[in-house]
Order: structure tokens, then C-alpha cells, then sequence
């Protein structure tokens, strides 16, 4: 039943190495719910190692909620696990908003090792700090619990303008707009800017929530190719000259999915071109904080002489997305227009955390906490390159992102990634399909791998199956896509 195979010749402790083929069986559905594993020497003795090892093996699937072990009646697949195979919704179709449900839902299937979503490791929240700081709050939490002010927490727009000012960016608190997470900035953003069948541009591929923005304010949107030093300039010229788009958005640091990072000159470009043809940028560095290569580049909002560039980011990655704060620095032309979309969708956010939140920058809490994250996100994005290099096969390539969490791969020509998906889910495994970032389907031979939520160990067994999975495929000779296009 438990097929366990070791291998003494690579750095993967033992334990670790049967750990993981643990969780790939469950996962996969091969050890369904409370199966019952074998005993701690049986499963010694079969392997030929230690006892320790086997209950180090255990003892880390328990804690992670994958087994449980009752004391005389033995160890058992959790009954809360469910296999990929029991999720018949989820890879089913592929569009921007169903990739995102996937990966919402895939991050709560135990059983699944997921490398889909682009967000920070939960075992390295700052909660106890952050809990602190709530309760400290407790004398005046009658206060905090009411409705707060719409543009934000003021304690918090004073935190928020310093931390954009240290970026290079003038800004006062009365510029600042605080939102639930950067995507009610950029939703908010959009609507204050453009009326439904206006053109907006933005960079092939983007970050998917954007596209499910403009489609649900029925904008029309025109892909800019981005290159990895920053998007095509030619034919963003075109668009502004010829289209006249309300705005372009853009992810000048660290983009989400390609990890690329604009250039010096790009940027300067980017302005002198949105000088020329009197066009907004929109700008969205979410990921500014998470630079593993030296300090990050500064924001295009920092250049920004004439007031093109509204500039919007947030607290997801670097601090924890379930804060759902972000922020937005408006500009006073737009000020009165987006306090009052704000007031139509959903009033403010709450105070209480918006103002631990105040508390914790205030005392250098974001520092402090990015002292101590930005070296294990380094140590994982190297994992990362490391093992595509040691086990991807030749004709695939990817990025080498300097910060954030993703890296872009390319697959050949003939691949199906959507078929691949599928074919990693069965197996245990999850990444994105490059589609779910594309305006449109034809360029669908990428894949998006995030390394920030999983253990050097999980991202080389990760990229190990993916590896193995497209080899067979190119073996097996792949045929062209039946995969549904983008609606
Ligand atoms: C580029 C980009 N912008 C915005 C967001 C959304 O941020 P939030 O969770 O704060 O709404 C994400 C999340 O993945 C992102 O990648």
C-alpha cells in the first residue's frame, strides 16, 4: 500500500524524503482518508532505517494536519484530507477568474502542493506582534468598532506617507486613500478613470485580478508585450498615440507573473512618453518590498514631475494579504470622485487593524519583520533556480526574478499548459497556467511558479514532479492544445 523509496545519495534527509512521498500518495488519492499507515517499526524496518526517522517522518505529517496517531489504535490518513480527485470543479476551466478560485480553494486542500499563488508564507506572518498590538488597543476598541473615516484610518495615512516617502515619493497623508487590499485600489482606480468601452492598456501578461477588473467594469483593454526589462515601448507609443487610452497599467517592480523588473531607462521612457501624449500611468508596486538582489528599484511615482503616475500598493505580501489593506495615492483632481465610489461599495475598512497596523510601522515593524523574512524568500527563490536548472529539460526556460514571488515559465510550442495543470493537480502538485494572465489565449505556452509559500524541500519536490511530468509528456510526443481559450 505505502510504496516509499529512498534515495541515500542527495542532501534530503531521510525522514523529509518519506514525508514527502507520504503526502504525494495522499494527495494524489493513492492513500485515501483514515487509511492506516504502518506501524512506526514495521515501516522502520522496511526501509531499512532507524525508528527515529519514521517517527520524524510522522511526527511532521501529524503536525501539518496530514495523519493522525491515536495512541493504541495506531496512525491513519487524516479524515480532513481530500484529494485533488474528490475537487471535480476545480481545473476545469481556465479564465482569469476561475484560476483564481482555483488557486483560493487549492490553498486549503490539504494534500496539495501548491506553488499557484503568489502570497507570503503563513508560518511567517508577524500574528503574535501583530496580536500585540490589537490588544493594546483593547480601551478603545468601542471607538475602532464603529464606521471609520472613508479615505482611512488617519493614524495609518501618516504610516503610509512616511513609508512612500522613504521610497522616494512626495506625498502627504491627505493624498493617501487606504482600500481592501490593492485590489479595491486598482478596482476604485479604474472606475474614477474610465466609463465602460473605454480603452485601457496593459502589460501581456498581467496580474489576473486586473483582468478580472476591466472585464467586470466592461472596459476595453489593448495588450502591451512586456520584455523582461520592462514593456514594449514601441508599441505602447502606438497605442497611446493612436488609441488614446484612458490609462496604462503597469508593475515596474517585481511583476506578477514574470517576476521582471522595468529598467532604469524604461521607466524614464515610460514618463517621457506618457508626458507626450498626456496619458495616466497607473502604478502598482505591491511587491516593491520583497527584493532580494540589493535595494529595490525606486517606484516610477518617485520620477513622476507632472502628477501622470497614480501609485497604488499594499501590506499583502509583505505583511499578510488577510489584513486586506492597501492604499492608493490619489490625485486631488480624483480625490472627491473616489471617496465617493468608495462610499458606494463598501463604506471603509475597519479601524481596529488599520490602526494596529499605524502601530506596528510606527515602531519599525515592517522593517524588523522584512530583516527577518527577505533572507528566507532569497534562500527559496535561489531553491528555485537551482532546481529548474537541475531538473527542467532543455527547451524550457524561465525567469530569474530579483524579488516578489513568481518566476515565468516557458514551455514548448506544443504544450498545453491547461492539459498540464490538470495533470499536476491528479499528481498532487499545483502551479498557474500562463493563460489566466494573458488579454487573450494564443500566446498560451507559459506557466507562473511561486516559491514564497513552500520549503526549500517542497519547491525542489515540486519542480522535481513538474519536471518529470513534462518530460514524459515530450516523450510521450505532445499534440496541440485542446485547452478552452480565454472567454
Ligand atoms: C500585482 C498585484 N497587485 C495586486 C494584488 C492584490 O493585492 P491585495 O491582496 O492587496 O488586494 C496582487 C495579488 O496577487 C498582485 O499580484
Amino acid at each position: 500500500m505505502l510504496d516509499v523509496s529512498l534515495n541515500r545519495h542527495t542532501s534530503q534527509a531521510l525522514y523529509r524524503q518519506i514525508a514527502e512521498q507520504i503526502k504525494t500518495q495522499i494527495g494524489n488519492g493513492r492513500l485515501p482518508a483514515n487509511t492506516r499507515l504502518p506501524t512506526v517499526r514495521q515501516l522502520a524496518q522496511e526501509l531499512g532505517v532507524t525508528r527515529l526517522t519514521i517517527q520524524n517522518a510522522y511526527g511532521e505529517l501529524q503536525a501539518d494536519g496530514w495523519i493522525e496517531a491515536t495512541v493504541g489504535r495506531g496512525t491513519f490518513v487524516s479524515p480532513a484530507v481530500q484529494p485533488m480527485s474528490l475537487q471535480p470543479t476545480i481545473g476545469q476551466f481556465l479564465t482569469p477568474d476561475s484560476a483564481l478560485s482555483d488557486m483560493l480553494e487549492i490553498n486549503h486542500i490539504i494534500g496539495v502542493r501548491s506553488m499557484a499563488m503568489a502570497h507570503p508564507d503563513p508560518t511567517l506572518y508577524p500574528t503574535d506582534e501583530f496580536y500585540d498590538y490589537l490588544n493594546r488597543l483593547r480601551p478603545i476598541a468601542a471607538q475602532l468598532f464603529n464606521y471609520g473615516p472613508i479615505q482611512g484610518d488617519a493614524e495609518l495615512r501618516v504610516e503610509v506617507a512616511k513609508l512612500v516617502q522613504e521610497a522616494g515619493i512626495t506625498a502627504v497623508p491627505e493624498q493617501i486613500l487606504i482600500t481592501a487590499g490593492a485590489m479595491q485600489a486598482i478596482s476604485l482606480v479604474a472606475q474614477a478613470l474610465a466609463q465602460p468601452g473605454d480603452l485601457v492598456l496593459v502589460e501581456q501578461p498581467t496580474f489576473l485580478g486586473t483582468l478580472n477588473i476591466i472585464k467586470a467594469q466592461h472596459l476595453r483593454s489593448q495588450a502591451i508585450p512586456l520584455h523582461p526589462d520592462g514593456p514594449d515601448l514601441e508599441a505602447l507609443e502606438q497605442a497611446m498615440r493612436e488609441q488614446r487610452p484612458r490609462f496604462f497599467y503597469t508593475i515596474p517592480n517585481f511583476h506578477n507573473p514574470t517576476g521582471y523588473c522595468a529598467s532604469p531607462e524604461k521607466r524614464a521612457a515610460l514618463l517621457a512618453l506618457a508626458r507626450q501624449y498626456d496619458c495616466l500611468i497607473v502604478e502598482d508596486n505591491i511587491y516593491g518590498n520583497l527584493a532580494y538582489d540589493g535595494p529595490p528599484p525606486p517606484p516610477l511615482k518617485a520620477q513622476d514631475g507632472d502628477g501622470r503616475v497614480i501609485y497604488m500598493s499594499g501590506f499583502t505580501k509583505d505583511i499578510m494579504p488577510g489584513l486586506r489593506i492597501g492604499y492608493a495615492i490619489v490625485p486631488p483632481h480624483l480625490r472627491t470622485r473616489l471617496l465617493t465610489l468608495r462610499r458606494s461599495t463598501d463604506m471603509c475598512s475597519p479601524e481596529l487593524t488599520q490602526r494596529a497596523l499605524a502601530h506596528f510601522l510606527r515602531d519599525g515593524g515592517l522593517k524588523r519583520h522584512l530583516r527577518r523574512v527577505l533572507p528566507v524568500y532569497k534562500e527559496r527563490r535561489d531553491t528555485l533556480l537551482t532546481a529548474l536548472q537541475t531538473f527542467m529539460p532543455a527547451p524550457v526556460t524561465w525567469s530569474q526574478p530579483g524579488g516578489g514571488f513568481s518566476s515565468w515559465l516557458r514551455l514548448p510550442r506544443y504544450f498545453a499548459p491547461g492539459e498540464l495543470y490538470r495533470l499536476a493537480l491528479q499528481n498532487g502538485f499545483a502551479f498557474t497556467p500562463g493563460e489566466a494572465y494573458l488579454m487573450d489565449a494564443l500566446d498560451a505556452e507559459h506557466l507562473r511558479l511561486c516559491f514564497g509559500n513552500q520549503s526549500t524541500a517542497g519547491i525542489r519536490a515540486g519542480v522535481q514532479l513538474l519536471s518529470e511530468l513534462i518530460r514524459q509528456r515530450m516523450q510521450a510526443g505532445s499534440r496541440p492544445s485542446t485547452w478552452l481559450p480565454i472567454v
